[in-house]
């Protein structure tokens, strides 16, 4: 089986080809960073607009890449939400019509199930494929949550952020000292010289019972710490004790409410091993090495995307594609993007500003 993947949600035009015996033939990404660093964040008609001048030519290098012809395809699929508006309706529409030309099925992929499920194309360190259920958690610029994954399209949400995401605060951050964008991997390249006692930061939910986040406090106590330096320029080694005072206290926070969700998990699965983590802010190594040491104390088995595929790219479509398809859920034309889209439909709806499914 071979399924084309495209992937427009936010600020990367991405198109990948990928086969049921979890090999990547191809896998496209072309980020809009230079487009988008003058606002030191995503601009949404900036984003649609270059999805739309770009996504031909991604496609086009995806095929070739993967030395494959539109007619030996088997299905495509294309990120239907949750995501950027505009962004989502250029890679649907597209995907739609090869799907209409070439007469194969169309599948409407839940960008944050592409997350989910990478790791069930990557595998284990082995290689090996990871088995359902395990607990996931997922850190992307949009959201942070917990959830078990019992198998495609079947989520159980044991947490979410009842305000900004973890990669929004790490953005939010960065961009607060001119750092950069996108900030998270400024963020912990400075932290790498900082000292993460320096300055005392909240550590938001720490404690308490349950797996929700929240993280718009320590964000505010970011812009409090910088406004309570001396006026001018802010000193590099202020940036760098910053930035690690923060990581240090988004860890904490993490890995508190990792161990809610592990027990949780736990009692729900006995004899289960996995904790997975996915999503853009997977790719920061201090907090990778956290899960690592809990998931070693918790007597757990840890998984990671690698780098390429923790941020956002049409492999992991492609893949979360290939899943449902295997279970013969595809999508019609009439396929709708949705801004919103919540992995688990049943989870009760949290109120706050910064929920974007
Ligand atoms: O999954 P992703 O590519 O896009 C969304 O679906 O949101 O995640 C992007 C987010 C951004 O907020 C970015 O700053 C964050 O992931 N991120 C990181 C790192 N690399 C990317 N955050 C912390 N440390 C990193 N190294
Ligand atoms: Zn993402």
């Amino acid at each position: 089986m071979i399924i084309l993947g495209i992937e427009t949600s936010c600020d990367e035009t991405a198109a990948a080809v990928v086969t049921d015996e979890r090999k990547i033939l191809s896998n496209e990404v072309l980020s809009q960073i230079e487009e988008h660093k003058p606002y030191g964040g995503v601009v949404p008609e900036i984003a649609a607009r270059a999805h739309l001048n770009t996504i031909d030519t991604i496609i086009s290098r995806a095929m070739k890449t993967a030395g494959v012809e539109f007619f030996q395809l088997d299905a495509i699929c294309a990120t239907g939400g949750p995501g950027l508006i505009g962004g989502v309706l250029v890679g649907v529409m597209t995907a739609k019509a090869i799907a209409a030309v070439c007469d194969i099925p169309f599948i409407g992929v839940n960008h944050l199930e592409g997350h989910a499920l990478t790791v069930r194309l990557t595998g284990d360190e082995a290689g090996k494929q990871i088995e359902f259920p395990y607990l996931l958690l997922l850190v992307s610029g949009g959201h942070c949550q917990l959830l078990i994954v019992e198998g495609s399209g079947c989520y159980k949400r044991l947490g979410t952020t009842i305000d900004d995401a973890l990669g929004e605060a790490f953005d939010k951050t960065a961009k607060m000292m001119g750092l950069g964008y996108p900030g998270g991997p400024m963020v912990e390249q400075h932290a790498l010289t900082g000292d993460p006692v320096r300055f005392d930061m909240p550590r938001p939910l720490k404690g308490r019972s349950g797996c929700d986040f929240s993280f718009s406090g320590l964000k505010t106590k970011v812009r409090q710490t910088i406004e309570s330096l001396p006026d001018g320029p802010i000193k590099e080694q202020d940036k760098s004790d910053i930035c690690a005072s923060f990581q240090n206290a988004a860890g904490d926070v993490l890995i508190d409410r990792c161990e809610n969700a592990i027990d949780t998990f736990l009692s729900a699965y006995p004899n289960s091993t996995y904790l997975v983590v996915s999503g853009g802010v997977a790719a920061n190594q201090s907090i990778l090495g956290r899960l690592k040491t809990l998931c070693k104390t918790r007597g757990l088995s840890f998984a990671a995307p690698p780098l390429a595929l923790c941020t956002d790219n049409a492999a992991m479509i492609a893949w979360a594609g290939i899943e449902r398809f295997k279970k013969g859920d595809v999508d019609d034309l009439a396929f709708r993007p949705r801004p919103r889209w919540p992995l688990d439909p049943d989870a009760p709806k949290v109120t706050g500003a910064g929920i974007k499914a």
